[in-house]
């Protein structure tokens, strides 16, 4: 179930090009999480929240991990929250992966564009502790943008990919379909152009996007983040339905 909550900073790390990593503690949001899913979180000014993947869970600890890129205002002001400050969320917001069918016989490949890597990353953990075979393509912009590479190659064999060749294979993660592995389905998130072109070049697998979508109210009420689907009623709303779905449900 969705709550308001108070989320205290632990940590706030510059770890990429505008790129932030924000460790936020809370028991309600660490214990409910799942992977895929976001918190919508109010930026301080700003009438928006801004809808932030969640890149990792520590119920251990009760704390969180975000990671978001600096854009905007919206996203400077979060950038500027001090460590102990607090931060209000309204979470854990949207549907996760599909992963409950998933056993140690299968392999999946995770598919990650830019700031769609950290629920990648949370995804990639928890099949790993269920004993899946993990295997990742990374893309980026650039050398400077890359982020996580060490973390994902802790998980399985891991390619990173920038679109100007400065790191890594040069070109777009859907170059590198020859260098992989046989694998069973795929879990991508990314701009609409990269899932586009990932559902292109694996027609005939199983398999699940996410999107990454500027949204109004998060909720389902004010249909900003609508998205086509091959369904009888013709769209679902990418905050409540989504932001998970599965490749062959969406028209992209
Ligand atoms: Fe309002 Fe999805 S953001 S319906």
């Amino acid at each position: 179930m969705i709550k308001q909550e108070a989320m205290e900073v632990i940590s706030s790390t510059r770890i990429a090009k505008d790129t932030i990593e924000m460790v936020l503690n809370n028991s309600y949001i660490s214990n409910k999480a799942v992977p895929g899913q976001f918190l919508h979180i109010s930026v301080v000014g700003h009438t928006l929240r801004r809808p932030i993947s969640i890149a990792a869970v520590n119920q251990a600890e009760n704390t969180v991990t975000i990671l978001f890129k600096i854009i905007g205002s919206g996203t400077e002001a979060l950038a500027n929250h001090q460590v102990g400050s607090s931060i209000n969320v309204l979470g854990p917001s949207g549907n996760g992966f599909s992963i409950d069918e998933l056993t140690k016989e299968d392999s999946v490949l995770l598919i990650g564009g830019g700031i769609g890597v950290p629920p990648l990353y949370y995804l990639g953990t928890v099949l790993k502790e269920q004993g899946v075979n993990v295997q990742a393509v990374l893309g980026f912009q650039s050398k400077e943008y890359v982020f996580y590479e060490e973390d994902f190659i802790a998980l399985g064999d891991t390619l990173v990919v920038t679109n100007d060749g400065s790191y890594g294979h040069e070109g777009y993660v859907t170059d590198l379909v020859d260098e992989l592995d046989e694998f069973d389905s795929y879990y991508s998130c990314g701009p609409a152009p990269m899932l586009q072109a990932v559902t292109k070049t694996f027609p005939n697998k199983k398999g699940f996007i996410s999107f990454e979508e500027r949204m109004g109210c998060g909720v389902g009420a004010c249909f900003a983040c609508v998205i086509e689907t091959k369904d009888e009623a013709g769209y679902k709303k990418i905050c409540q339905d989504g932001p998970v779905f599965a490749a062959s449900e969406v028209s992209l």
